[in-house]
C-alpha cells in the first residue's frame, strides 16, 4: 500500500497548492482551513503513512491498511468538500457533511493506529 498512499498524497498536494495560490491571489483567506487540512491531512499525513508502510511492509499488506486507505480518502474529501461548500454558499446545512466526513476519517485513522501497533515490528 506504500505507493498508493504516496500517490494519493501527491494528488492532495496539487489540489491544496492550487487552492493556496488561488486564495493568495484573490485574498480569499476564509478557505485557509480547507487548504490547511488538504495539505496536512491529505499530503503530509498520507505521505508519512506511505513511508511508514515502506519501512514496515507487513503493516502495509493488511486489511486494516486497505480499510484505512478508503475511509481516509472518502472521509477527507467529504469533510473538506462540505466545508468548502459551506464557506462558498454561506449555508450552514453543509455542516452535516463535515461531521460525517470527519467521523469517517477519524475511524480510518483509528484503524491505522491499530494496524501500526499490531504489525510494525523491528
Ligand atoms: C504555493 C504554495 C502555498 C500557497 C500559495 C499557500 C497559501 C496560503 C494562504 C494564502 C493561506 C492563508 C493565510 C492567512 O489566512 O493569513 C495559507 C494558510 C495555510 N497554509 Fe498555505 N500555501 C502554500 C503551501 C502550503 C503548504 C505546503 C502547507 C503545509 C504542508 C501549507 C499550510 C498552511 C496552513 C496550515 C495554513 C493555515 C495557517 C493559519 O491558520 O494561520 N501551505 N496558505
Ligand atoms: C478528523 C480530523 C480533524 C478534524 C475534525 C479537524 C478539525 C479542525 C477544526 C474545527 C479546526 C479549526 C478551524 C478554523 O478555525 O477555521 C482545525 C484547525 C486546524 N487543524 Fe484540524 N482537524 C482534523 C485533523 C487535523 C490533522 C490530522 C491536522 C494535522 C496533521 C490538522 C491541522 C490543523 C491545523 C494546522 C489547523 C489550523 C489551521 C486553520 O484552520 O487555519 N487537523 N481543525
Amino acid at each position: 500500500m506504500a505507493a498508493r498512499f504516496i500517490k494519493i498524497a501527491a494528488f492532495y498536494f496539487v489540489i491544496a497548492i492550487i487552492l493556496g495560490i488561488v486564495m493568495g491571489i484573490t485574498k480569499a483567506f476564509s478557505y485557509s482551513s480547507v487548504h490547511a487540512h488538504l495539505n496536512l491531512v491529505g499530503w503530509v499525513s498520507l505521505a508519512i503513512i506511505g513511508l511508514v508502510y515502506y519501512a514496515y511492509p507487513a503493516a502495509g499488506k493488511t486489511a486494516l491498511a486497505t480499510w484505512h486507505f478508503w475511509l481516509h480518502n472518502i472521509g477527507l474529501p467529504v469533510m473538506q468538500g462540505s466545508l468548502f461548500l459551506m464557506l462558498y454558499t454561506q449555508s450552514e446545512g453543509y455542516v452535516v457533511g463535515t461531521i460525517i466526513g470527519s467521523l469517517v476519517l477519524g475511524v480510518g485513522i483509528l484503524l491505522f493506529a491499530i494496524n501500526v501497533w499490531q504489525h510494525a515490528r523491528d
